[in-house]
């Protein structure tokens, strides 16, 4: 993969490494994020019966809220990610609706009772238009009165080397070096991700983008969202100024 796209374009990315996803996210705590969600959902008094996940990568919440009972659907850009997705449903004889599909522009051909989009996915998106455009999509695909939750990384996150992460020790069978390169002008992250598997090395290139709350809050009423609350992730607290995650909860008109 090369690393000569321009700062605002998006590379491709959650390719490589999708067959290893799963293996990497290992440690990320999805149970405790289904949990936090369900208690959201409570929060806004939205009882749900079809949920839709926007960047739903592998699919890891859609199986653990299919558990719950819930009926998914998930949409992502990444056909590799949406591969090993379908893969894990029919190991997990779940029926899971599973498209791949740009955020800024899928059509599910159908609306939902909510939405969600967690892990920060959203910040993939580099550019205001197309992260409007996303909002509006999701927005088209809920029914009036139904929720939107989502989760962002802060540019806080950013500063502070969140992605500066490895794993190099040689007993495992994946290992990875990833070093951010943070722009505070554009506010976007370049990710270089290294990775050693089976003998054989591949990089991936990542950027994210940090948007401030009020552009993120006139972004969503712009798509028809209303009943905007934002939190400090995992707890019911308002985002602080050393709030690395934000949770938005809101509401379509
Ligand atoms: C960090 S992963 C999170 C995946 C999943 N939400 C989870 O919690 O494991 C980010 C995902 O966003 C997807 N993505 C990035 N940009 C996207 C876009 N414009 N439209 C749809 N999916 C996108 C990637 O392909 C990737 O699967």
């Amino acid at each position: 993969m090369s690393n000569s796209t321009s700062e605002h374009e998006e590379p491709r990315s959650f390719t490589d490494v999708a067959p290893y996803y799963d293996e990497l996210m290992r440690q990320v705590p999805y149970r405790m994020w289904v949990g936090y969600y369900l208690l959201l959902l409570s929060h806004q008094d939205v009882r749900p019966t079809s949920i839709l996940d926007v960047c739903c990568g592998t699919g890891t919440m859609c199986e653990f809220l299919t558990e719950e009972g819930y009926e998914m659907a998930g949409v992502d850009l990444s056909a590799e990610m949406i591969r090993v997705a379908k893969k894990k449903a029919g190991r997990n004889r779940h029926v899971i609706q599973y498209e791949v599909g740009d955020a800024a522009e899928f059509e599910m051909g159908r609306q939902f009772d909510a939405a969600l989009s967690f892990f920060d996915s959203l910040n993939n998106i580099l550019e205001e238009e197309r992260l409007q455009g996303a909002f509006h999509q999701i927005a088209k695909h809920i029914k009036p009165g139904g929720s939107f939750i989502f989760d962002v990384n802060t540019a806080f996150a950013f500063e502070t080397d969140l992605f500066d992460q490895d794993n190099l020790n040689k007993a495992s069978s994946l290992r990875y070096q990833w070093r951010g390169d943070w722009n505070p002008e554009t506010q976007i992250i370049t990710v270089t991700m290294n990775f050693w598997k089976n003998g054989q090395e591949f990089q991936e290139i990542h950027r994210q983008r940090a948007y401030p709350d009020a552009m993120i809050r006139a972004m969503l009423e712009r798509a028809g969202f209303t009943q905007i609350r934002a939190f400090h992730s995992y707890t019911l607290n308002p985002p602080r100024h050393q709030s690395d995650r934000i949770h938005y909860c809101t509401i379509k008109a």
